[in-house]
């Protein structure tokens, strides 16, 4: 068995802290190259101490001689790189040849096709990568010709419920014929739906199941996460979109599910523990220990789906819109999001306003074809300036 050399873009967060618990269990397994983060320098510094990568990088100047000084003192001789092109370095000059790609946002789109373009085995957790330049991401996969594996729990669920030669014979020919996404439905589910205009940055960010970074804990809760993942599906597996369906499903357990034509419907159980997906992808394709808790299935009352309420989650429409008008629609619509979920948590924008927000700003920007990375680029600069805009006129 050879050691997997990994490089994990976005260890400090909840993704990245996952990651290292695992392969921290499995030091025959894996050895850790490169580490990421953007201000969590104590943190990062930590992570260094305990896994010696080759190469850190953290976002700025004054953060790499803050890691440098913290490194020193514990005669660490680890690299120490800062800024957006070093995202890209620590997948390019690493010798990983694994990449797990957990930067939160558009952040993580250039280091994440770096790692596409150059082949290496791409465990991707940052979907918005993928929402904003899907075709360009794919075709790089493919030039590159390494491996691509979903780590979002629902993605994952899926690649394990479909055939393994799924990327090799059309789906027509295999006999899947609907993928079927779950959501929890997050904290609001039931909320009365008078009260959501008052719902704070600490309510939105208690999930019910799941621990997360703050950014996707806001997602969930407006179901834009799920408008995201079925962009994220789109792409991975390559079904129509009126073929990928969003089921609510409170508990969590079964995590995604595929429908055969025989009457089949495949579905992945297990606990809400992102462990699971990532020692998957990590181990891939065999399976190791995870730390992950056996699930006991007599100890759950049961188990419910039912339809999203599309009134109380527009943002899951909006990502459906998006999905469907294509080109540079998914990358605004990501774009303005951001810039949404950032001003709910730090500036006070009000809960509701996050989906009309992104429903302005898609109507602001006609929709081109999504060609380059240059043109993805400059769309998701213009859509966040846009959505600033309209973000400080309500304030005027
Ligand atoms: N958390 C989950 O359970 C989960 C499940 C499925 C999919 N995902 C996806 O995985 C990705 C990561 O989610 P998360 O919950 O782990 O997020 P998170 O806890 O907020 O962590 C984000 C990571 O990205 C780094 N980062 C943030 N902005 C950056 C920038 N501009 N440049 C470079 N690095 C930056 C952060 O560094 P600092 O810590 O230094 O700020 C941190 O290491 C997201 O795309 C999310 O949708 C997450």
């Amino acid at each position: 068995m050879s050691v997997k050399q990994v490089a994990i873009l976005g260890s400090t967060g909840s993704i990245g802290i996952n990651t290292l618990d695992v392969i921290r269990s499995h030091p025959d397994r894996f050895n850790v190259v490169a580490l990421t983060a953007a201000k969590q320098v104590d943190l990062l510094a930590e992570q260094c101490d305990e896994f010696r990568p080759a190469i850190a990088v953290v976002a700025d100047a004054d953060g790499a001689l803050r890691l440098s000084k913290l490194l020193l003192e514990k005669k660490i001789q680890t690299q120490v790189l800062y800024g957006p092109d070093a995202l890209v370095t620590a997948v390019t000059n690493s010798d990983c040849d694994t990449v797990m790609a957990a930067i939160v946002g558009a952040a993580g789109l250039v280091p994440a096709l770096a790692a596409a373009n150059v082949g290496k085995r791409v465990l991707l957790a940052n979907k918005e990568a993928l929402v904003m330049s899907g075709n360009l991401f794919m075709q790089a996969m493919k030039s590159g010709g390494g491996e691509l594996l979903p780590i979002d729990s629902e993605h994952n669920a899926i690649f394990q419920c479909l055939p393994n030669d799924f990327t090799k014979a059309p789906h027509a020919h295999l006999g899947v014929e609907e993928l079927w996404l779950t959501a929890s439905g997050g904290p609001f589910r039931n909320t009365p739906l008078d009260q959501l205009a008052s719902i704070t940055p600490e309510q939105a960010c208690a999930h019910p199941n799941w621990v997360m970074g703050r950014k996707i804990s806001v997602d969930s809760a407006t179901m834009m996460n799920k408008g995201l993942e079925v962009i994220e599906a789109f792409w991975l597996f390559g079904l129509p979109l009126e073929k990928i369906k969003v089921l609510i499903h409170p508990q969590s357990v079964v995590h995604s599910m595929v429908r055969y034509r025989d009457g089949s419907v495949l579905a992945q159980m297990g606990q809400p523990d992102m462990r699971t997906p990532i020692a998957y992808g990590l181990a891939w394709p065999e399976r190791i220990e995870a730390g992950v808790a056996p699930l006991n299935l007599a100890q759950l009352a049961s188990l419910n789906f039912s339809e999203p309420e599309l009134a109380r989650f527009p943002c899951l429409s909006l990502a459906f819109a998006a999905a469907k008008a294509g080109g540079t629609a998914p990358a605004v619509l990501n774009a303005a999001n951001e810039v949404a979920v950032a001003a709910f948590l730090d500036s006070g924008l009000p809960y509701l306003q996050i989906a009309s927000l992104v429903e302005r700003v898609l109507n602001a920007i006609p929709v081109s074809s999504a060609d380059s990375l240059e043109t993805i680029l400059s769309v998701d600069t213009q859509a966040r300036k846009v959505a600033q805009d309209f973000i400080a006129a309500l304030y005027k």
